[in-house]
């Protein structure tokens, strides 16, 4: 099936907008900015949208990848993440995938036309993520004192966060959203910090020919992704073939914004907090007794480095597998934000655009 994919992404990317390709893969196509391919950037710019806080990393063209600024959340920030991880919260969004769901989505994106007339971002959702960018932004412009146009974003995978919502994030603060050819049309954390981690990206970006080979012979590598941050921890157990391919489905999947690092007990001895967390990282090794175990751990988050944390999280892996896995820590919490500017750098020379 992932090879088919990638075939069929491969001969699509060159007949952009045929009428006979499936609807995902216009999913995954439609998004493409034509322009985005033209302008060839010396360097990249990515952002990671997280639980309680912002962080932005640049990808330089002789290969250095920096984390140049992180920005606590403000008030509604998180509220929003929280509201989009509910599945209460989904709605039609475009592309769509039914005859009539234009129609039905019409009253919500005369709204959003509304709002955007009179100067208003889309949403109140897309207000608080663009306010986000633009503090990111500036940040980085003082740091690198050049204009900062276009960015790719990583997030949080959000069941009701759809790359319409990011479009409008960026369009609101005036930045250029970089799409990637990736599954779901949005980068997720996983993704992002799979590269971060130099892995499944080729080695010689510039050489497109080369660099399309050497990601189709990528392995599958099952990897199990740990966000721990003060308002969240999320785990997910995936297939990642290349940082380009992604596969987390709902039930390998979990978000709590109850088990943040600030929620932990003042008591050490309390020990109903950790046990929680211990639960919830073992959860989906559990629920999926025959998935194959994980390769690796990528944390992620500016709170993995906490000793308790450590401990319970070897534990839990220690009680679900019979060798531990290689556990990825270092940079954790800029690690998405430095694949995504990964990512951004690598579009010029896109593999699969053409
Ligand atoms: C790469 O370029 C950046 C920005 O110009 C610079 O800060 C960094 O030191 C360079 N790294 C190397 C290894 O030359
Ligand atoms: C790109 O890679 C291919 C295959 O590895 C090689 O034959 C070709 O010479 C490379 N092109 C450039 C411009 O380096």
């Amino acid at each position: 099936m992932r090879l088919l994919l990638w075939r069929l992404l491969a001969v699509g990317g060159g007949i952009i907008g045929s009428a006979s390709m499936p609807t995902t893969l216009q999913r995954v196509l439609s998004v493409v900015d034509k322009a985005q391919v033209l302008n060839h950037a010396s360097f990249g710019v990515g952002f990671d949208l997280t639980a309680s806080y912002g962080i932005a990393a640049v990808s330089f063209s002789n290969g250095t990848t920096v984390t140049l600024a992180k920005v606590s959340s403000d008030d509604g920030y998180d509220e929003v993440l929280q509201r989009l991880s509910l599945d209460s919260s989904r709605h039609l969004s475009p592309p769509y995938e039914h005859l009539f769901d234009s129609w039905d989505d019409m009253p919500r994106q005369l709204l959003r036309k509304a709002r955007k007339a009179i100067g208003l971002p889309a949403s109140h959702d897309v207000g608080l993520l663009a306010k986000m960018l633009s503090d990111l932004r500036s940040l980085v412009e003082e740091e690198i004192g050049k204009p900062v146009e276009s960015a790719g974003v990583a997030t949080l995978n959000l069941v009701a966060l759809y790359p319409e919502d990011l479009q409008d994030a960026f369009e609101y603060v005036g930045l250029r959203y970089l799409t990637f050819p990736v599954r779901y049309g949005v980068l997720y954390e996983t993704s992002a910090a799979y590269a971060g981690y130099k892995f499944g990206l080729c080695s010689d970006y510039t050489n497109r020919s080369a660099c399309k080979n050497e990601q189709d012979d990528m392995p599958d590598d099952v990897v199990m992704a740990v966000l721990y941050t003060r308002t969240a921890l999320t785990v997910s157990l995936s297939i990642m073939a290349s940082a380009y391919y992604l596969w987390e489905p709902p039930y390998r999947h979990l978000l709590d914004f109850s088990l943040g690092y600030d929620a932990r007990p003042v008591n050490v001895a309390d020990d109903n907090y950790w046990d929680a967390v211990g639960l919830r990282l073992q959860q989906i090794l559990i629920e999926n007794p025959y998935y194959k175990r994980p390769a690796k751990v990528l944390l992620m988050g500016d709170c993995v480095r906490d000793k308790t944390f450590q401990r319970i999280l070897k534990k839990a892996l220690n009680q679900q597998m019979r060798e531990l896995p290689e556990i990825l820590d270092r940079g954790s919490e800029g690690v998405a934000a430095k694949g995504a500017a990964e990512f951004a750098k690598r579009i010029p020379y896109d593999p699969y655009r053409f």
